[in-house]
Protein backbone atom coordinates (compact mmCIF):
# COMPACT_ATOMS: atom_id res chain seq x y z
CA UNK A 1 0.00 0.00 0.00
CA UNK A 2 1.20 3.34 -1.10
CA UNK A 3 0.81 6.26 1.81
CA UNK A 4 -0.65 9.10 1.27
CA UNK A 5 1.59 12.40 0.02
CA UNK A 6 4.11 12.16 3.19
CA UNK A 7 6.99 14.30 4.99
CA UNK A 8 9.76 12.89 7.37
CA UNK A 9 11.12 15.49 9.64
CA UNK A 10 14.66 13.85 10.52
CA UNK A 11 16.09 14.94 13.97
CA UNK A 12 19.40 14.39 14.09
CA UNK A 13 19.78 14.13 10.22
CA UNK A 14 23.67 14.40 9.98
CA UNK A 15 23.88 11.41 12.22
CA UNK A 16 24.44 7.85 12.19
CA UNK A 17 21.35 6.53 12.15
CA UNK A 18 19.79 8.30 9.31
CA UNK A 19 23.28 7.75 7.03
CA UNK A 20 23.29 4.12 7.62
CA UNK A 21 19.96 2.99 8.08
CA UNK A 22 16.86 5.88 6.96
CA UNK A 23 17.85 7.39 4.46
CA UNK A 24 19.06 3.51 2.32
CA UNK A 25 15.91 2.82 3.14
CA UNK A 26 13.84 5.57 1.99
CA UNK A 27 15.93 5.47 -1.18
CA UNK A 28 15.35 1.62 -1.88
CA UNK A 29 11.53 2.26 -0.73
CA UNK A 30 12.00 5.00 -3.70
CA UNK A 31 13.40 2.51 -5.72
CA UNK A 32 10.46 0.24 -5.32
CA UNK A 33 7.95 2.61 -5.79
CA UNK A 34 6.81 2.58 -2.26
CA UNK A 35 7.25 5.91 -1.55
CA UNK A 36 4.23 8.07 -2.30
CA UNK A 37 4.52 10.69 -5.40
CA UNK A 38 4.63 13.36 -2.79
CA UNK A 39 6.98 13.13 -0.39
CA UNK A 40 9.44 15.31 1.28
CA UNK A 41 12.37 14.28 3.63
CA UNK A 42 13.95 16.77 6.08
CA UNK A 43 16.82 16.49 8.39
CA UNK A 44 17.21 18.44 11.02
CA UNK A 45 20.29 19.23 13.16
CA UNK A 46 22.82 22.24 14.29
CA UNK A 47 25.52 21.63 12.39
CA UNK A 48 25.30 23.60 9.49
CA UNK A 49 24.52 22.06 5.68
CA UNK A 50 23.03 23.47 2.94
CA UNK A 51 20.83 21.06 0.80
CA UNK A 52 23.08 20.05 -1.80
CA UNK A 53 26.29 19.24 0.85
CA UNK A 54 23.69 17.48 2.94
CA UNK A 55 22.14 15.51 -0.13
CA UNK A 56 25.47 14.60 -0.62
CA UNK A 57 26.44 13.32 2.55
CA UNK A 58 23.61 11.14 2.31
CA UNK A 59 24.89 10.03 -1.23
CA UNK A 60 28.20 8.47 0.48
CA UNK A 61 25.49 6.95 3.30
CA UNK A 62 23.71 5.34 0.21
CA UNK A 63 26.81 4.03 -1.30
CA UNK A 64 28.50 2.55 1.55
CA UNK A 65 25.26 0.72 3.55
CA UNK A 66 22.01 0.64 0.81
CA UNK A 67 21.37 -2.96 -0.60
CA UNK A 68 21.15 -1.03 -4.29
CA UNK A 69 24.79 0.98 -3.59
CA UNK A 70 24.87 -0.22 -7.74
CA UNK A 71 20.66 0.61 -7.98
CA UNK A 72 19.67 2.23 -11.22
CA UNK A 73 21.62 4.70 -12.71
CA UNK A 74 19.11 7.84 -12.22
CA UNK A 75 17.63 7.13 -9.04
CA UNK A 76 19.63 9.26 -6.85
CA UNK A 77 18.99 12.12 -8.74
CA UNK A 78 15.10 11.54 -9.15
CA UNK A 79 15.15 10.71 -5.11
CA UNK A 80 17.20 13.68 -3.78
CA UNK A 81 15.39 16.65 -5.18
CA UNK A 82 13.03 15.30 -2.30
CA UNK A 83 15.80 15.99 0.39
CA UNK A 84 16.46 18.83 2.06
CA UNK A 85 17.98 20.10 5.66
CA UNK A 86 17.18 22.94 8.20
CA UNK A 87 19.59 23.61 10.43
CA UNK A 88 17.93 24.34 14.11
CA UNK A 89 18.69 23.52 17.51
CA UNK A 90 16.05 21.25 18.90
CA UNK A 91 16.36 22.81 22.01
CA UNK A 92 15.02 26.16 21.06
CA UNK A 93 11.01 25.99 21.48
CA UNK A 94 10.88 29.20 18.92
CA UNK A 95 12.62 27.09 16.07
CA UNK A 96 9.68 24.65 15.68
CA UNK A 97 7.43 27.12 13.85
CA UNK A 98 9.45 26.46 10.80
CA UNK A 99 9.02 22.93 10.69
CA UNK A 100 5.05 24.04 11.25
CA UNK A 101 5.71 26.52 8.00
CA UNK A 102 7.11 24.10 6.16
CA UNK A 103 4.08 21.93 6.19
CA UNK A 104 1.78 24.56 5.41
CA UNK A 105 3.82 25.09 2.29
CA UNK A 106 3.76 21.56 1.32
CA UNK A 107 0.16 21.37 1.98
CA UNK A 108 -0.91 24.81 -0.42
CA UNK A 109 1.38 22.81 -2.95
CA UNK A 110 -0.34 19.38 -2.21
CA UNK A 111 -3.54 19.38 -0.45
CA UNK A 112 -4.20 19.26 2.98
CA UNK A 113 -4.14 15.13 3.14
CA UNK A 114 -0.30 15.06 4.20
CA UNK A 115 1.22 12.72 6.83
CA UNK A 116 3.81 14.02 8.56
CA UNK A 117 6.47 11.55 10.73
CA UNK A 118 8.84 12.99 13.38
CA UNK A 119 11.97 10.73 13.59
CA UNK A 120 13.52 11.40 16.03
CA UNK A 121 17.11 9.70 15.54
CA UNK A 122 18.88 11.30 18.91
CA UNK A 123 20.60 10.80 21.95
CA UNK A 124 18.25 9.27 24.19
CA UNK A 125 18.58 12.46 26.70
CA UNK A 126 17.09 14.77 23.73
CA UNK A 127 14.12 12.83 23.38
CA UNK A 128 12.05 14.49 26.20
CA UNK A 129 12.92 18.01 25.26
CA UNK A 130 11.84 17.74 21.36
CA UNK A 131 8.80 15.73 21.96
CA UNK A 132 8.05 18.04 24.45
CA UNK A 133 8.09 21.15 21.79
CA UNK A 134 6.77 18.85 18.99
CA UNK A 135 3.62 18.48 21.58
CA UNK A 136 3.10 22.21 21.52
CA UNK A 137 2.44 22.22 17.78
CA UNK A 138 -0.81 22.71 16.43
CA UNK A 139 -0.48 20.31 13.69
CA UNK A 140 0.47 17.22 16.44
CA UNK A 141 -3.35 17.75 17.03
CA UNK A 142 -4.21 15.85 13.99
CA UNK A 143 -4.01 12.43 14.90
CA UNK A 144 -5.12 10.48 12.12
CA UNK A 145 -1.85 12.22 10.07
CA UNK A 146 0.98 13.29 12.32
CA UNK A 147 3.30 10.52 14.12
CA UNK A 148 6.14 10.63 16.14
CA UNK A 149 9.08 7.55 15.78
CA UNK A 150 11.08 7.11 18.58
CA UNK A 151 14.22 5.06 19.00
CA UNK A 152 15.72 2.53 21.73
CA UNK A 153 16.61 3.10 24.25
CA UNK A 154 12.84 3.52 25.79
CA UNK A 155 14.08 4.37 29.19
CA UNK A 156 16.66 3.28 31.09
CA UNK A 157 14.96 0.95 33.77
CA UNK A 158 10.72 0.43 34.31
CA UNK A 159 10.47 3.98 36.42
CA UNK A 160 12.24 6.05 33.74
CA UNK A 161 10.08 4.01 30.83
CA UNK A 162 7.00 4.89 32.50
CA UNK A 163 8.11 8.37 33.16
CA UNK A 164 8.74 8.56 29.54
CA UNK A 165 5.44 7.41 28.41
CA UNK A 166 3.54 9.16 30.59
CA UNK A 167 5.22 12.28 29.46
CA UNK A 168 4.50 11.29 25.53
CA UNK A 169 1.35 10.03 26.28
CA UNK A 170 0.37 13.56 27.70
CA UNK A 171 1.34 15.22 24.82
CA UNK A 172 0.22 12.65 21.62
CA UNK A 173 -2.56 9.70 21.09
CA UNK A 174 -0.93 6.56 21.60
CA UNK A 175 -1.86 6.09 18.33
CA UNK A 176 0.56 8.75 16.95
CA UNK A 177 3.63 7.01 18.68
CA UNK A 178 5.91 4.68 17.11
CA UNK A 179 8.21 2.73 19.40
CA UNK A 180 10.97 1.15 17.07
CA UNK A 181 12.51 -2.37 17.69
CA UNK A 182 14.45 -2.91 14.31
CA UNK A 183 13.87 -6.81 14.92
CA UNK A 184 10.59 -6.25 14.43
CA UNK A 185 10.99 -5.35 11.11
CA UNK A 186 13.41 -7.81 9.95
CA UNK A 187 11.83 -10.84 7.49
CA UNK A 188 12.80 -13.55 9.34
CA UNK A 189 11.26 -12.46 12.08
CA UNK A 190 7.65 -11.42 10.84
CA UNK A 191 8.37 -14.96 9.14
CA UNK A 192 7.92 -16.67 12.69
CA UNK A 193 4.45 -15.81 12.72
CA UNK A 194 3.59 -17.43 9.27
CA UNK A 195 5.80 -19.83 9.73
CA UNK A 196 3.41 -20.99 13.05
CA UNK A 197 0.12 -19.58 11.89
CA UNK A 198 -0.32 -20.02 8.00
CA UNK A 199 1.02 -23.55 8.27
CA UNK A 200 -0.83 -26.93 10.02
CA UNK A 201 2.08 -28.26 11.17
CA UNK A 202 4.25 -26.83 13.67
CA UNK A 203 1.18 -25.58 15.78
CA UNK A 204 0.03 -28.95 17.34
CA UNK A 205 3.52 -29.57 18.50
CA UNK A 206 4.36 -26.30 19.40
CA UNK A 207 4.15 -26.77 22.97
CA UNK A 208 5.18 -28.53 26.29
CA UNK A 209 4.10 -31.37 25.63
CA UNK A 210 6.59 -31.76 22.55
CA UNK A 211 9.10 -28.61 22.95
CA UNK A 212 12.11 -29.21 25.61
CA UNK A 213 13.48 -26.30 24.82
CA UNK A 214 13.74 -22.67 23.05
CA UNK A 215 16.69 -20.65 23.06
CA UNK A 216 17.20 -17.75 21.50
CA UNK A 217 20.96 -16.05 21.13
CA UNK A 218 22.00 -13.16 19.21
CA UNK A 219 25.79 -12.96 19.19
CA UNK A 220 27.98 -10.52 17.45
CA UNK A 221 31.49 -10.39 16.98
CA UNK A 222 32.43 -6.38 17.03
CA UNK A 223 32.90 -4.47 20.10
CA UNK A 224 31.59 -1.21 20.88
CA UNK A 225 32.56 1.00 17.04
CA UNK A 226 32.87 4.21 18.85
CA UNK A 227 29.61 3.92 21.05
CA UNK A 228 31.47 3.50 24.25
CA UNK A 229 29.47 7.04 25.48
CA UNK A 230 25.75 4.99 24.91
CA UNK A 231 26.88 1.35 26.12
CA UNK A 232 28.92 1.65 29.10
CA UNK A 233 25.42 3.25 30.32
CA UNK A 234 23.41 0.21 29.08
CA UNK A 235 25.18 -2.82 28.90
CA UNK A 236 23.82 -6.55 26.81
CA UNK A 237 20.23 -6.98 29.06
CA UNK A 238 19.63 -3.49 28.33
CA UNK A 239 20.57 -3.15 25.19
CA UNK A 240 19.18 -6.16 23.23
CA UNK A 241 17.60 -8.61 26.06
CA UNK A 242 15.12 -5.86 27.71
CA UNK A 243 14.15 -5.32 23.60
CA UNK A 244 14.55 -7.47 20.57
CA UNK A 245 15.05 -10.83 22.43
CA UNK A 246 11.92 -10.36 24.30
CA UNK A 247 9.96 -9.50 21.53
CA UNK A 248 11.78 -12.42 19.41
CA UNK A 249 10.30 -14.34 22.44
CA UNK A 250 7.09 -12.83 22.27
CA UNK A 251 6.77 -14.00 18.65
CA UNK A 252 7.62 -17.81 19.34
CA UNK A 253 5.88 -17.90 22.62
CA UNK A 254 2.47 -16.16 21.30
CA UNK A 255 -0.48 -17.42 21.19
CA UNK A 256 -2.66 -17.63 18.03
CA UNK A 257 -4.15 -13.86 17.06
CA UNK A 258 -7.56 -14.20 15.27
CA UNK A 259 -6.80 -11.18 13.17
CA UNK A 260 -3.52 -9.62 12.12
CA UNK A 261 -5.04 -5.91 13.54
CA UNK A 262 -2.30 -3.85 15.29
CA UNK A 263 -3.81 -4.20 18.73
CA UNK A 264 -4.73 -7.95 18.20
CA UNK A 265 -1.37 -8.86 17.71
CA UNK A 266 0.04 -6.15 20.60
CA UNK A 267 -2.45 -7.40 23.02
CA UNK A 268 -1.02 -11.70 22.23
CA UNK A 269 2.33 -10.24 22.91
CA UNK A 270 1.84 -8.42 25.62
CA UNK A 271 -0.04 -11.26 27.55
CA UNK A 272 3.43 -13.43 26.58
CA UNK A 273 5.69 -10.77 28.40
CA UNK A 274 2.77 -10.49 31.83
CA UNK A 275 3.42 -14.68 31.82
CA UNK A 276 6.88 -14.70 32.27
CA UNK A 277 7.51 -15.75 35.83
CA UNK A 278 8.99 -13.03 37.71
CA UNK A 279 12.21 -14.02 39.36
CA UNK A 280 13.05 -13.43 42.57
CA UNK A 281 16.19 -11.43 43.99
CA UNK A 282 17.50 -14.81 45.40
CA UNK A 283 16.94 -16.78 42.33
CA UNK A 284 18.86 -14.31 40.16
CA UNK A 285 22.40 -15.98 40.32
CA UNK A 286 20.85 -19.13 39.15
CA UNK A 287 18.88 -17.76 36.09
CA UNK A 288 21.04 -14.97 35.04
CA UNK A 289 24.84 -14.62 34.00
CA UNK A 290 26.70 -11.48 33.04
CA UNK A 291 29.92 -11.15 31.48
CA UNK A 292 32.78 -8.51 30.19
CA UNK A 293 35.22 -9.04 27.22
CA UNK A 294 38.87 -8.98 28.33
CA UNK A 295 41.49 -8.84 26.07
CA UNK A 296 41.60 -11.40 23.36
CA UNK A 297 43.76 -12.42 20.07
CA UNK A 298 43.80 -12.90 16.58
CA UNK A 299 46.30 -13.61 14.14
CA UNK A 300 48.87 -13.45 16.97
CA UNK A 301 47.85 -10.26 17.96
CA UNK A 302 46.69 -8.93 20.67
CA UNK A 303 43.38 -7.52 20.70
CA UNK A 304 41.86 -4.93 23.52
CA UNK A 305 39.20 -5.49 25.64
CA UNK A 306 35.96 -3.74 26.62
CA UNK A 307 37.62 -1.67 29.51
CA UNK A 308 40.20 -0.12 26.75
CA UNK A 309 37.42 0.88 24.31
CA UNK A 310 36.80 4.44 23.87
CA UNK A 311 34.13 6.13 26.38
CA UNK A 312 34.77 2.75 28.98
CA UNK A 313 35.36 3.40 32.53
CA UNK A 314 39.06 1.48 33.05
CA UNK A 315 36.90 -0.57 35.80
CA UNK A 316 33.25 -0.57 34.32
CA UNK A 317 30.57 -2.73 35.34
CA UNK A 318 28.99 -2.65 32.13
CA UNK A 319 28.18 -6.16 30.67
CA UNK A 320 28.98 -6.93 27.23
CA UNK A 321 27.31 -10.49 27.60
CA UNK A 322 23.89 -11.65 29.10
CA UNK A 323 22.41 -15.08 29.69
CA UNK A 324 19.06 -15.69 31.23
CA UNK A 325 16.58 -18.70 31.72
CA UNK A 326 13.21 -17.42 31.57
CA UNK A 327 9.85 -19.59 31.96
CA UNK A 328 6.38 -18.21 30.80
CA UNK A 329 3.43 -19.82 32.80
CA UNK A 330 0.98 -20.75 30.76
CA UNK A 331 -0.63 -24.00 30.08
CA UNK A 332 0.85 -23.93 26.67
CA UNK A 333 4.42 -23.27 27.94
CA UNK A 334 4.39 -24.04 31.77
CA UNK A 335 7.79 -25.49 32.89
CA UNK A 336 10.01 -24.97 28.98
CA UNK A 337 12.70 -23.15 29.75
CA UNK A 338 13.61 -20.21 27.22
CA UNK A 339 17.25 -19.29 27.20
CA UNK A 340 18.28 -16.19 26.04
CA UNK A 341 21.46 -15.39 25.77
CA UNK A 342 23.42 -12.18 23.71
CA UNK A 343 27.15 -10.45 23.70
CA UNK A 344 30.07 -8.92 21.60
CA UNK A 345 33.06 -9.75 21.25
CA UNK A 346 31.61 -13.32 20.28
CA UNK A 347 33.37 -15.71 17.82
CA UNK A 348 30.06 -15.58 15.34
CA UNK A 349 27.72 -12.64 14.16
CA UNK A 350 24.65 -14.84 14.30
CA UNK A 351 21.09 -14.57 15.84
CA UNK A 352 19.26 -17.54 15.85
CA UNK A 353 16.17 -19.43 17.53
CA UNK A 354 16.62 -23.24 18.39
CA UNK A 355 13.03 -25.47 19.34
CA UNK A 356 13.87 -28.47 20.91
CA UNK A 357 11.96 -31.20 20.54
CA UNK A 358 11.45 -34.07 22.93
CA UNK A 359 13.44 -37.27 21.83
CA UNK A 360 11.20 -39.99 20.54
CA UNK A 361 9.38 -41.70 23.62
CA UNK A 362 10.72 -45.20 22.45
CA UNK A 363 13.11 -46.49 20.15
CA UNK A 364 12.44 -49.91 18.11
CA UNK A 365 15.93 -49.79 16.33
CA UNK A 366 18.91 -52.10 17.90
CA UNK A 367 21.31 -49.82 20.21
CA UNK A 368 24.23 -49.34 17.47
CA UNK A 369 22.10 -48.41 14.84
CA UNK A 370 21.32 -45.10 16.64
CA UNK A 371 24.61 -43.94 17.60
CA UNK A 372 24.77 -40.38 17.37
CA UNK A 373 21.26 -39.53 16.84
CA UNK A 374 19.33 -36.20 17.70
CA UNK A 375 15.98 -35.64 18.94
CA UNK A 376 13.56 -32.81 16.23
CA UNK A 377 14.84 -29.25 16.25
CA UNK A 378 13.47 -26.81 14.20
CA UNK A 379 16.29 -23.66 13.93
CA UNK A 380 15.36 -20.17 12.69
CA UNK A 381 18.60 -18.14 11.19
CA UNK A 382 17.59 -14.89 11.47
CA UNK A 383 20.59 -13.47 10.05
CA UNK A 384 23.04 -13.24 8.54
CA UNK A 385 22.20 -17.03 7.37
CA UNK A 386 17.94 -16.66 6.76
CA UNK A 387 16.96 -20.31 7.00
CA UNK A 388 14.51 -22.64 8.47
CA UNK A 389 16.29 -26.23 9.20
CA UNK A 390 14.55 -29.34 10.70
CA UNK A 391 16.35 -32.07 11.99
CA UNK A 392 15.14 -35.09 11.82
CA UNK A 393 16.49 -39.05 11.28
CA UNK A 394 17.27 -40.52 8.49
CA UNK A 395 18.50 -44.22 7.34
CA UNK A 396 21.93 -44.25 5.98
CA UNK A 397 22.00 -45.83 3.02
CA UNK A 398 23.49 -49.33 2.83
CA UNK A 399 22.86 -52.64 4.21
CA UNK A 400 23.49 -51.96 7.99
CA UNK A 401 20.47 -50.47 9.59
CA UNK A 402 22.26 -47.34 10.72
CA UNK A 403 20.06 -44.31 11.80
CA UNK A 404 21.96 -40.46 11.28
CA UNK A 405 20.43 -36.50 11.90
CA UNK A 406 19.97 -35.14 8.86
CA UNK A 407 18.33 -31.09 7.93
CA UNK A 408 15.43 -29.63 5.54
CA UNK A 409 16.43 -26.41 4.65
CA UNK A 410 14.46 -24.11 3.34
CA UNK A 411 16.79 -20.85 2.25
CA UNK A 412 15.61 -17.13 1.75
CA UNK A 413 18.39 -17.11 -0.37
CA UNK A 414 17.40 -19.58 -3.06
CA UNK A 415 14.32 -19.16 -2.57
CA UNK A 416 14.21 -15.36 -3.01
CA UNK A 417 16.79 -14.24 -3.82
CA UNK A 418 17.98 -10.07 -3.04
CA UNK A 419 13.82 -9.38 -2.59
CA UNK A 420 14.03 -9.09 1.10
CA UNK A 421 13.59 -5.65 2.25
CA UNK A 422 15.51 -4.43 5.17
CA UNK A 423 14.27 -3.68 8.37
CA UNK A 424 13.67 0.15 8.17
CA UNK A 425 12.54 -0.45 4.77
CA UNK A 426 9.72 -2.36 6.26
CA UNK A 427 9.01 -0.19 9.41
CA UNK A 428 10.00 3.49 7.87
CA UNK A 429 6.58 2.36 5.82
CA UNK A 430 4.48 1.32 7.94
CA UNK A 431 5.00 4.33 10.37
CA UNK A 432 4.30 6.33 6.64
CA UNK A 433 0.93 3.88 5.71
CA UNK A 434 -0.20 4.09 9.72
CA UNK A 435 0.36 0.39 10.93
CA UNK A 436 1.24 -0.09 14.46
CA UNK A 437 1.72 -3.50 14.43
CA UNK A 438 5.61 -3.76 14.48
CA UNK A 439 5.79 -1.02 17.19
CA UNK A 440 6.06 -1.82 20.79
CA UNK A 441 2.56 -0.04 22.81
CA UNK A 442 3.38 1.72 25.85
CA UNK A 443 2.38 -1.13 28.45
CA UNK A 444 4.67 -4.00 25.79
CA UNK A 445 7.63 -1.77 26.61
CA UNK A 446 6.84 -1.57 30.29
CA UNK A 447 6.27 -4.86 30.88
CA UNK A 448 9.30 -5.86 29.49
CA UNK A 449 11.56 -3.65 31.75
CA UNK A 450 9.61 -6.18 34.52
CA UNK A 451 10.69 -8.83 33.58
CA UNK A 452 14.95 -7.84 33.77
CA UNK A 453 13.97 -5.63 36.22
CA UNK A 454 14.78 -8.13 39.48
CA UNK A 455 18.20 -9.15 37.27
CA UNK A 456 19.04 -5.39 37.55
CA UNK A 457 18.46 -4.53 40.73
CA UNK A 458 20.56 -7.66 41.53
CA UNK A 459 23.76 -7.26 39.24
CA UNK A 460 23.62 -3.37 41.05
CA UNK A 461 24.06 -4.70 44.08
CA UNK A 462 26.80 -6.69 43.15
CA UNK A 463 30.61 -6.11 42.10
CA UNK A 464 31.20 -8.57 38.99
CA UNK A 465 34.63 -10.19 38.50
CA UNK A 466 35.31 -8.20 35.15
CA UNK A 467 36.76 -8.68 32.78
CA UNK A 468 35.90 -12.85 32.60
CA UNK A 469 35.93 -13.89 28.91
CA UNK A 470 38.46 -13.14 26.43
CA UNK A 471 37.25 -11.15 23.31
CA UNK A 472 36.58 -14.27 20.97
CA UNK A 473 35.02 -16.86 23.03
CA UNK A 474 31.55 -17.96 23.63
CA UNK A 475 31.30 -15.60 26.99
CA UNK A 476 31.92 -16.88 30.72
CA UNK A 477 32.21 -19.88 31.66
CA UNK A 478 28.78 -19.92 34.21
CA UNK A 479 26.81 -19.27 30.81
CA UNK A 480 27.90 -22.93 29.76
CA UNK A 481 26.92 -24.04 32.81
CA UNK A 482 23.31 -22.25 32.61
CA UNK A 483 21.87 -24.56 30.35
CA UNK A 484 24.29 -28.15 31.44
CA UNK A 485 23.20 -27.93 34.56
CA UNK A 486 19.94 -28.74 33.20
CA UNK A 487 21.44 -31.47 30.15
CA UNK A 488 21.49 -29.20 27.64
CA UNK A 489 23.95 -27.28 25.36
CA UNK A 490 24.22 -24.26 23.71
CA UNK A 491 22.96 -24.44 19.87
CA UNK A 492 24.78 -22.53 17.09
CA UNK A 493 23.49 -23.74 14.42
C1 LIG B 1 21.02 -2.39 18.48
C2 LIG B 1 21.98 -2.39 19.63
O1 LIG B 1 19.71 -2.13 18.92
O2 LIG B 1 21.06 -3.64 17.84
C3 LIG B 1 23.37 -2.70 19.16
O3 LIG B 1 21.95 -1.13 20.28
C4 LIG B 1 23.41 -3.99 18.38
O4 LIG B 1 24.30 -2.76 20.25
C5 LIG B 1 22.33 -3.97 17.31
O5 LIG B 1 24.68 -4.12 17.79
C6 LIG B 1 22.23 -5.32 16.65
O6 LIG B 1 21.38 -5.22 15.55
P1 LIG B 1 21.50 -6.24 14.35
O7 LIG B 1 20.36 -5.89 13.46
O8 LIG B 1 22.84 -6.03 13.73
O9 LIG B 1 21.39 -7.60 14.96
Amino acid sequence: QRPPATIVFIFGGSGDLNLRKLTPALYNLFIDKYLPERFAVVGLGRSPYTDESFRERLLEGVQSFSRRKNGPEDAWKSFSPSVSYLQMDAGDAAAYTTLSDFVGTKKSEWGEEINVVFYLAVAPQLVPGIATNLGKLELCDDTSHVRIVVEKPFGHDLKTARELNALLGGLFAEEQIYRIDHYLGKETVQNILALRFANSLFEPIWNRRYVEYVQITASETVGLEGRGGYYEGSGALRDMIQNHLLQVLCMVATEAPISFEANEIRNKKVDVLNAIRRIKPEQVKDIAVRGQYGPGEKDGKTIPGYREEEGVKPDSKTETFAAVKLFVDNWRWEDVPFYLRTGKGLPEKATIITIQFKPAPFYAFPEEATNGWDANRLTIGIQPAMDIRLRFQAKRPGQTLAIDPVDMVFSYKDAYEGQEPEAYETLLLDVMTGDATLFMRADQVEAAWKVVTPILDAWESETPDFPNYPLGSWGPEAAMQLVEKDGFQWMTK
